[in-house]
């Protein structure tokens, strides 16, 4: 089963935003934004602008009926910039013409001028000056601040890992349509719905039920459009609104890199105390999270730090402190793995630091300290069914890690200016949002008369494939052929208050509401069923393969036949259902609860090859060991396992944001930022997924599978770092993402 989209968009025929055909005399929108970091504006004049040929309006701040607001879960974000700018490519005004040439070309009409205040950029800084998001969170297990003193190892050090830029393919944009009686339809490139909806109506001053939002797919968001795809969308809306026309705005890719948040650059400090024996018996870090100029998504993100901070191992003594600190950025978001990436390899520096110390290799720390089944996270969450020894054992059998060794060793000895290193890389990453309440969802499916069936849900897709694993389960509760089941557009007239499409919830929340619509069908004709047979002492009605059983025996009634004869019979066709997840809670004044469903496990082993004259290198593979649980579907899953372990790996090696000393974006196009491409990706990307049937935990017994995979990447930072160590024996680690050739090479001959 492969995913419905992919001949699509092969073909080059699957629709996005900016595909789509406009209604008549639809208009565009171009941003004007702040080209300085923190300033305030003292004149602005749009008098020039506004009579240019073409162009029928300009919006700013005073232009709003309702509230300038936009922020999500803290309200300290306007939609327009009024009397101050927080960051370089704060959005000020748009231009709406005819043309997206004669609205880019408008905007230099626009005369604005600042007086300029300090900025700042790093985290420590601005919080010596107390500049926080929101107030400081610590989790804490044990007592570290006894522990230290029965440590025969101790160890600190300063992590810092970059932010990192989005590129989805599709930048963000919108297109927004007036209707009749002040209604307006949004068609959207978001992961977020309903945020779309309610942020619009509330800066339009409508009721919700006036704003429809539709998705039909998105060309990837990486969570770059859980949150930031709310601007683009509610301009448009405000233009289509005031004007009465179809108002498009799609960002170019500079506008949307530099406008836009990424994932959050982190500078962390930590403290480990280690036995003699290699157990990790005391842990603390502080992560100095630089959340840019407003909250977004940051608090959330700040949470996930400090659930994933001791990754799969368990420490009895831990104390997680993250500080969310405002700098004059822009508000940086959710990116795929949503802070655990950032604390993930603050904790395996840690550990590589502390192997150094003891003079072994990590990984005999990193399995001594494995987590297992009845171990405690720093959340109060006791561990089950945990597969984190089991994906390691597995990892050092399926791949001969011994033989990959000694191998290494081998040609390292025998090379001067190449070498090898390897590591091994295990992860955790906790399923569920971590705000308990968004854990819902629902579905709508109906059953035409001639046996097709439509599915809408909250799911948005975004290349993940979760439409096609929503298919799978309405035909697999219908036993019925996958090519009757269409996914219809994420649409919240037809599904309302639709939690995000993220977390890696998609197909849990959303699969898990369509299972049960389609069982309350189901359940509904097979009663018609025994109605029918009433007198006929009937003891089971199934149906499986498109036919219905009857006692367990196959009967000449199909299943379009058998829709059509219950809808003669007024029987109802369709079905609404909400899912939430059970059993999940979290106490955020003791920071204390059980707020995932269940953990994903899983180890990466990562072999690269240096070459030590030039600072290149190359990735010879990455080898994993995944527990999907009972994988769902395995070339989706294989799918997301190779993208999410490639963005990781660019995360972690070449991708650079470089800003000037004013804060303007050096690395914002192409040709600056560089993304892994095919020649970069590793060789080989081998997966073996652990099956794991007998849990019940994700739709269908699968594991979410959206993330975690991301976290792997971090495997190539260390194996990098081992061979750096095999040319320059006393190399003084850094432990700063992203480890750039360049970087490379100047560690390998800085002065001793
Ligand atoms: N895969 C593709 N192709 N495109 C994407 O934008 N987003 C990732 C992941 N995989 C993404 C992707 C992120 S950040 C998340 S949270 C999940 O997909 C969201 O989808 P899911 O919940 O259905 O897994
Ligand atoms: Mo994903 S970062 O939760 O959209």
């Amino acid at each position: 089963m492969k995913n419905t989209d992919a001949c699509l968009h092969v073909r080059g025929e699957s629709v996005f935003i900016d595909d789509r055909l406009v209604p008549e005399g639809t208009l565009y929108a171009a941003v004007l934004s702040s080209p300085v970091p923190h300033a305030k504006i003292i004149e602005f004049d749009i008098s020039k602008a506004k009579s240019v040929e073409g162009v029928e309006g300009i919006f700013t701040a005073d232009d709003i009926p309702g509230v300038n607001q936009i922020g999500n879960i803290i309200k300290d974000e306007v939609l327009f910039a009024d009397e101050e700018v927080h960051y370089i490519g704060q959005p000020i005004a748009i231009v709406v013409s005819k043309s997206d040439v004669i609205s880019h070309k408008t905007i230099n009409e626009i005369k604005i001028e600042f007086v300029k205040f300090t900025p700042v950029f790093d985290p420590r800084e601005s919080y010596k000056k107390g500049q926080l998001i929101t107030p400081t969170r610590t989790f804490s297990l044990g007592d570290v601040d006894n522990e230290w003193k029965k440590c025969d190892l101790l160890i600190e050090g300063t992590v810092e890992s970059g932010g990192q830029e989005h590129i989805y393919m599709e930048t963000q944009g919108a297109l927004a349509y007036p209707s009749e009686d002040g209604t307006i339809k949004i068609i959207s490139s978001t992961q977020a719905p309903t945020a779309v909806q309610r942020i619009a109506a509330n800066v339009l001053g409508l009721p919700m039920n006036k704003i429809e939002v539709d998705v039909l797919r998105i060309g990837g968001g990486f969570g770059g459009k859980e949150d930031q795809a709310v601007p683009w969308a509610v301009m448009t809306a405000l233009a289509s609104f005031k004007l009465k026309k179809p108002v498009k705005l799609v960002l170019h890719r500079k506008e949307d890199i530099i406008m836009t948040g990424k994932r959050h650059s982190y500078s962390s400090d930590y403290k480990m105390g280690l036995s003699k024996g290699g157990k990790i018996l005391a842990y603390e870090v502080t992560f100095y999270q630089n959340a840019g100029a407003a909250a977004d998504l940051s608090t959330a993100i700040m949470e996930r730090s400090l659930f994933h901070a001791t990754n799969s191992y368990y420490i009895p003594n831990a104390k997680i402190t993250c500080i969310s600190c405002k700098t004059n950025l822009p508000p940086n978001t959710a990116f795929r793995g949503f802070g655990a990436p950032q604390a993930l390899f603050v904790m395996e520096s840690a550990i590589y630091k502390a192997a150094d110390k003891l003079g072994i290799n990590p990984s005999v720390l990193q399995e001594k300290n494995l987590i297992k089944d009845g171990d405690e996270f720093t959340y109060g969450m006791i561990l089950k069914n945990s597969t984190a020894r089991k994906c390691w054992q597995t990892a050092e059998k399926h791949y001969s890690i011994e033989k990959l060794y000694k191998d290494v060793k081998e040609f390292n000895s025998k090379n001067k200016i190449f070498k090898k290193g390897i590591s091994m890389m295990p992860i955790c990453f906790g399923i569920s949002f971590t705000n308990t309440m968004l854990n819902q969802a629902s579905a709508l499916v109906h059953v035409y008369t001639d046996g097709s069936v439509s599915v809408s849900t909250a799911a948005v897709e975004m290349g993940q494939g979760v439409n096609t694993k929503i298919r799978q389960v309405a035909s697999e509760v219908f036993s019925i052929n996958i090519n009757r089941i269409r996914v219809e557009s994420t649409n919240t007239s037809r599904v309302s208050n639709t939690s995000p499409t993220a977390a890696s919830t998609g197909a849990d929340l959303n699969g898990g509401a369509t299972r049960i619509a389609c069982m309350n069908i189901l359940e509904r004709l097979k009663n018609f069923v025994s109605d029918k047979h009433k007198n006929q002492n009937l003891k089971t009605v199934e149906i499986m393969d498109e036919v219905v059983y009857l006692n367990g025996k196959k009967t000449g009634l199909k299943w379009d036949e058998l829709i059509n004869e219950a809808y003669t019979n007024r029987i109802s066709l369709s079905a609404q259902a909400h899912y939430a997840t059970p059993d999940i809670y979290f106490d955020k004044k003791k920071e204390k609860g059980e707020p995932f469903a269940y953990h994903v496990f899983g180890v990466a082993v990562t072999e690269v090859t240096l070459d030590c004259l030039k600072g290149i290198y190359e990735i010879d593979s990455v080898k994993i060991v995944h527990d999907a649980g009972k994988s769902f579907n395995r070339l989706i899953d294989l799918g997301q396992m190779e993208g999410g372990v490639v963005q990781g790996i660019g995360w972690a090696t070449i991708e650079e944001l470089m800003y000037a000393k004013d804060g303007k974006l050096l690395t914002d196009s192409f040709s600056t930022y560089k993304i892994p491409d095919i020649y970069f990706a590793p060789f080989e990307i081998k997966v073996h997924f652990l099956e794991n049937k007998n849990t019940q935990v994700g739709i269908f017994n699968s594991k979410a599978i959206g993330e975690p995979p991301f976290l792997y990447g971090i495997g190539t930072y260390f194996a990098l770092t081992k061979a750096m160590k095999e040319f320059r024996p006393d190399l003084k680690e850094k432990f700063s993402i992203p480890l750039t050739p360049e970087k490379v090479l100047l560690a390998l001959y800085e002065k001793p």
